[in-house]
């Protein structure tokens, strides 16, 4: 970004707004790095504890499912690529992954690290992250496995709603908005994912055991994976992150 557009703009951004982005900055400065990986089955949290960590680490949020969403809803070449893969609940190809995450991570918001939610999801896209971090002198710090049995993510994903526009996650059970049907903050109207289904829940669960199991035996070779409790309520899932973060 241009400087001077950049101060210009900030000549209109209000006081308040300027001196908690200078709070937030100063408060970040003094935590450490750290590089994430969030793993885990449909429905076992890893967006409902995303927004938590990254607030209290200061990292950058990835979640290639967010990032494929908004690539199909715009229609760019990646979208329409990714759309028919996502739609039956079947990965989109490495190389397309591959190449949004080593984009992102050269955002200044990464700076301090990152957390990867959704990412990697095979072996071959852990093996092509790996090669990204050692070209920066960098390697993943830890991978939180949210463990959680297939039985109770049904409920936990046919019951889930979302705020499109920031990514906020509700449930009509466990996290159910203030208004129903309504985002809490904006008041706009929220939205059932398409692949939020019993049926395309089978199959994405069936790609995570076959494709993305193995990436959680590879980073334990590594001795990097911390294995939590997601089947818990959502406070508790919280503390024991905050435990293995520590
Ligand atoms: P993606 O968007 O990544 O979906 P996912 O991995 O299936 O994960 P979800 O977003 O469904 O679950 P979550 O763990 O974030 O659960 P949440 O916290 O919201 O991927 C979608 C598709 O994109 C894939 O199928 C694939 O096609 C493609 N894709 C993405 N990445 C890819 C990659 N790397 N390679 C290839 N293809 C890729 O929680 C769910 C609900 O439960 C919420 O309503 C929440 O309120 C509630 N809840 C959360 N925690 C609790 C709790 N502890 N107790 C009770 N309720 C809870």
């Amino acid at each position: 970004m241009a400087t001077g557009a950049a101060s210009a703009n900030l000549e209109d951004v209000p006081s308040l707004d300027l001196m908690s982005e200078l709070l937030r900055r100063m408060k970040c400065s003094s935590k450490p790095d750290k590089r994430l990986i969030l793993i885990g089955p449909p429905g076992s949290g890893k967006g409902t504890q995303s927004p938590i960590i990254k607030d209290e680490y200061c990292l950058c949020h990835l979640a290639t499912g967010d990032m494929l969403r908004a690539a199909v809803a715009a229609k760019t070449p990646l979208g329409v690529k990714a759309k028919e893969a996502m739609d039956k609940g079947e990965l989109v190809s490495d190389d397309l992954v591959v190449g949004i995450i080593d984009e992102a991570l050269q955002k200044p918001s990464c700076q301090k690290g990152f957390i990867l939610d959704g990412f990697p999801r095979t072996v071959v896209q852990a093996q092509k992250l790996d090669e990204m971090l050692e070209k920066k002198g960098a390697k993943v710090d830890k991978v939180l496995n949210f463990a959680v049995d297939d039985l109770i993510l049904e409920e936990r994903i046919t019951g889930r709603w979302i705020h499109p526009a920031s990514g906020r996650s509700y449930h009509t059970k466990f996290a159910p908005p203030k208004v129903p049907g309504v985002d809490d903050v904006t008041g706009e109207p929220l939205i059932q994912r398409k692949d939020d289904t019993a049926a395309v829940l089978k199959s994405r669960l069936e790609a995570f055991h076959k494709q993305t199991e193995p990436v959680i035996d590879y980073y334990s070779k590594k001795s990097i994976v911390a294995n939590l409790h997601a089947e818990k309520p959502p406070k508790e899932v919280t503390a024991e992150v905050q435990k293995v973060l520590s």
